[in-house]
């Protein structure tokens, strides 16, 4: 059977989750491609000529991420097309999985599994510390193991469809757009900044520019690079800065309690931008 799975992933960790179902689909026998949702239009070939489709994608507040949402609104219809959402979330997924796939449902496809793998915290606190990481994997491991043979005979398995599941997208959807507007505004980079390019490079939005290199060391927030409007707090950026220059608020200059995720392989590069 070919399985072919769209993802985003900001700091890793659904590709972490991704590559670890990828092996486990292959290990039962069937092929697997698997595309970041940066590098693959929602119209192309490769990812509609499968028996079934994957999404999986970070939760961010019962929900996907924007920009992943507007992807998945871009896939054509379909006629009965198998597919599977895997939510990757570290402390309530809701029915994030459900509530994604919801409007593929309406245009044709026919979700069979939601699941929901919880991976360590990329929010700017808490995130663990590489021996709390250790074993979030090793289970996330298991529940991929877990959901693997699932997905290969295409069972119905359905995660966070329930009122609890529902309870919680309810209360976090209204106000992830709002608080990820407000938090994705106090991102700066601090005079530690070398001005070395790989935040603006690996932005997902390309909403980071990099400004006038001659004002750079005066010490004032701001005038190295520049955040726009387009941030969906992927956080990308904070942690995968190799200076750790990127603060949020003062607060995070604080490295022992704020520290940087590095992601499950290190840091996170992610597959070459479409643009
Ligand atoms: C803006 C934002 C919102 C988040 N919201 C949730 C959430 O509602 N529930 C949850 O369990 N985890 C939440 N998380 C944590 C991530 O979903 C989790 O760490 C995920 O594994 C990150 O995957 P990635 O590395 O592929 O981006 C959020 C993270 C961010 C950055
Ligand atoms: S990755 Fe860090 S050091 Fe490099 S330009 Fe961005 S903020 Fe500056
Ligand atoms: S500015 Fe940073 S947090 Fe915002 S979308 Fe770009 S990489 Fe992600």
């Amino acid at each position: 059977m070919r399985i072919n799975i769209v993802y985003f992933s900001g700091t890793g960790n659904t590709a972490w989750v991704v590559r670890e179902l990828a092996h486990r689909l292959e290990d039962l026998g069937d092929e697997v491609h698997a595309f970041s949702c940066e590098e693959i239009e929602p119209c192309d070939e490769r990812l509609l000529d499968g028996d079934v489709l994957g999404i999986a994608f970070p939760v961010h507040g019962s929900w996907a991420p924007r920009p992943f949402r507007a992807f998945l609104a871009g896939l054509p219809p379909a006629n009965g097309q198998p597919l599977f959402a895997l939510a990757c979330a570290a402390y309530a997924a809701g029915d994030a999985a459900w509530y994604a796939a919801r409007p593929l449902a309406a245009r044709g496809y026919a979700p069979f599994l939601y699941g929901n793998v919880f991976m360590p915290n990329n929010l700017i606190y808490p995130v663990p510390t590489r021996e709390q990481v250790r074993p979030i994997l090793e289970k996330a491991g298991h529940k991929i193991a877990h959901l693997a043979p699932l997905i290969h005979e295409r069972r119905r398995h359905l995660e966070g469809v329930h009122p609890g599941g529902w309870l919680v997208g309810l209360i976090q959807r209204p106000l992830a757009e709002p608080v990820e507007g407000w938090a994705s505004h106090r991102l700066f980079a601090d005079e530690t900044c070398t001005q070395c390019g790989w935040c603006v490079e690996h932005c997902p939005v390309g909403n980071i520019e990099l400004v006038g290199a001659e004002v750079y060391g005066t010490g004032t927030r701001g005038e190295s690079l520049r955040w726009g409007n387009d941030c969906l707090l992927c956080l990308r950026c904070f942690h995968g800065c190799p200076r750790q220059a990127i603060q949020w608020g003062d607060l995070t200059r604080n490295e022992s309690t704020f520290r940087r995720y590095p992601g499950p392989d290190g840091r996170y590069h992610p597959p070459s931008h479409r643009a």
